[in-house]
């Protein structure tokens, strides 16, 4: 059977943790389509192509080659930069860049491409909105800018990147308000998705809440 799952939510509501765990637990692909946007912002920054200047990221998306190995670390032009994108410089700069028309379009084919060859769980903003319309299953996780803004600071000192929890707090307050307010494609939850709250759940809680939403439609598709 050929599944798509799509678990979109803002910056720090958790996706990445748990799509990675249901992947396991499910044998699907996981997909962090975050992680692509990231990727460009980095070709970008290390080309000196100012984040800002649309014509410019758009006249450079050619040279950008991105995958994804069988771990999972994604690869710009075969590169390994699972680090390197998630460091403050990316995170600063990546909803410029997510923002432009022509770079959601590139990445989106090559997410549906992805889609196509096997069944996948995408992590992701637009995911059930936009990528994938009829995704079996569609989740969208919230939690409080100051829940999400702990768990980004935590994350990021527990990798080693330099860390301030204010300075956390603002990022993802301007990137909650641009990914929402961008004109093409802007992060929203799709009109059937599930919304999981996940402030005061822990990880095992949100597993538990998505394994019964899957299972109920596993189910379903197995009538
Ligand atoms: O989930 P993340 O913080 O790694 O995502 C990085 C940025 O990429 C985020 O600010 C918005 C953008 N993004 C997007 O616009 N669409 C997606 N499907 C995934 C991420």
């Amino acid at each position: 059977m050929h599944l798509v799952i799509a678990l979109d939510g803002p910056s720090g509501s958790g996706k990445s943790t748990i799509a990675k765990m249901l992947a396991e637990k499910y044998n699907l692909v996981h997909i962090d389509s975050g992680a692509m946007y990231r990727a460009v912002t980095l070709y970008c920054l290390e080309n000196n192509i100012d984040p800002k200047n649309e014509t410019a990221v758009c006249n450079v998306l050619a040279n950008i080659d991105i995958d994804f190995d069988s771990k999972g670390n994604i690869l710009l032009n075969g590169k390994d930069v699972s680090k390197k994108i998630r460091e403050n410089d990316v995170s600063n700069n990546v909803s410029y860049i997510s923002s432009y028309k022509q770079v959601r379009l590139n990445l989106i084919d090559k997410q549906r491409e992805i889609g196509k060859h096997s069944s996948i769980i995408m992590d992701g903003r637009d995911i059930g909105s936009f990528v994938f319309p009829n995704a079996e299953v569609k989740i969208y996780q919230i939690a409080s800018a100051e829940t999400r803004a702990k768990r980004r600071h935590k994350q990021n000192i527990n990798s080693g990147i330099n860390s301030n929890y204010d300075a956390v707090l603002e990022n993802i307050k301007m990137r909650d308000y641009i990914d929402s307010h961008r004109e093409f494609d802007p992060s929203k939850p799709a009109d059937d998705a599930i919304i999981i709250d996940t402030s005061n759940l822990t990880i095992e809680e949100v597993i538990s809440k998505c394994s019964e939403i899957i299972d109920r439609k596993l189910k379903e598709l197995d009538r």
